[in-house]
């Protein structure tokens, strides 16, 4: 049998990150590879400012102001700056990122002040609801992307779960959606033109291969939560649910 491992021929910004340390701030699935496979349809430059949105532990954020050299408001609700400060003081980055604890409909930003948007796993969250889209658009420049990567279905599902998810599925999976019905979802707003809504290419293998990976590792609650993965990975197979990543440019 092979050892688990992160090393990852289609992340290899991410091969150079500490799989402990990615490990220790993981929330999900691997959000350096997430990020990594965004950051190959959008583009961030050095010194654009960019919101995280949901940024958990700011692993992506630490990864975006590491890799392009953005400056990154790394802004999330569960965890509390202070926290996402200490592990952005450790990674030697305090003069690019800047932690904030904000609920993503009360953000404490200026209008016009990002250059870009990215939210990792998160922003199916708060972002399903018809008005939001155009809500955080107003902190963004107009001519700056927007891009979003998080679960997905295959197809809309409708009031029947489909068998092989039946018994893994938790209400709040309801937030999960093709990336055709986020295109819309964005599009019909008339406020972006939306350059890419796809599966990422079988995003299911890389997050049972990060899930294996940190089996090991993880403790209290999370050894059921990544048991119960594998299970709902494995039965799955990418059939009904993956990961999309939608982008788009504002007006
Ligand atoms: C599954 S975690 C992912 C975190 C991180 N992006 C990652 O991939 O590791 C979802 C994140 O969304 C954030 N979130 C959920 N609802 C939110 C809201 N209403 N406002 C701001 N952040 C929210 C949570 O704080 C949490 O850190």
């Amino acid at each position: 049998m092979t050892e688990p491992t992160l090393h990852h021929p289609r992340y290899t910004r991410s091969n150079r990150y500490d799989p402990m340390w990615v490990t220790a701030n993981q929330m999900g699935p691997n959000v350096l590879w997430l990020t990594e496979s965004l950051m190959e349809v959008m583009t961030i430059e050095p010194g654009m400012k960019v919101l995280d949105l949901g940024c958990g532990k700011a692993a992506s954020s630490i990864f975006l102001a590491r890799e392009f050299g953005a400056q990154v408001w790394a802004t999330d609700l569960w965890i509390p700056a202070d926290e996402n400060r200490q592990r952005i003081e450790e990674a030697g980055l305090t003069e690019l990122i800047t932690a904030v604890h904000a609920e993503a409909h009360t953000l404490p930003f200026e209008a016009g002040f990002f250059d870009a948007i990215v939210s990792i796993d998160a922003y199916q969250y708060f972002g399903t609801a018809d008005l939001y889209l155009g809500y955080v658009l107003d902190f963004l420049k107009p001519g700056g992307q927007i891009g979003a990567v998080m679960p997905a279905t295959t197809r809309e599902l409708g009031e029947e779960i489909p068998v092989t998810l039946e018994q893994f599925w938790e209400w709040d999976f309801c937030c999960w959606h093709t990336p055709e019905w986020w295109r819309t979802h964005w599009a019909k707003t008339r406020k972006v033109t939306v350059e890419h809504a796809e599966l990422i290419e079988d995003m299911w293998r890389d997050w049972l291969q990060f899930n294996d990976f940190i089996a090991p590792h993880v403790e209290g609650w999370w050894i059921d939560e990544v048991a119960s993965t594998r299970d709902f990975l494995m039965t799955d197979q990418g059939t009904e649910i993956g990961f999309s990543r939608v982008v788009a440019t504002k007006r």
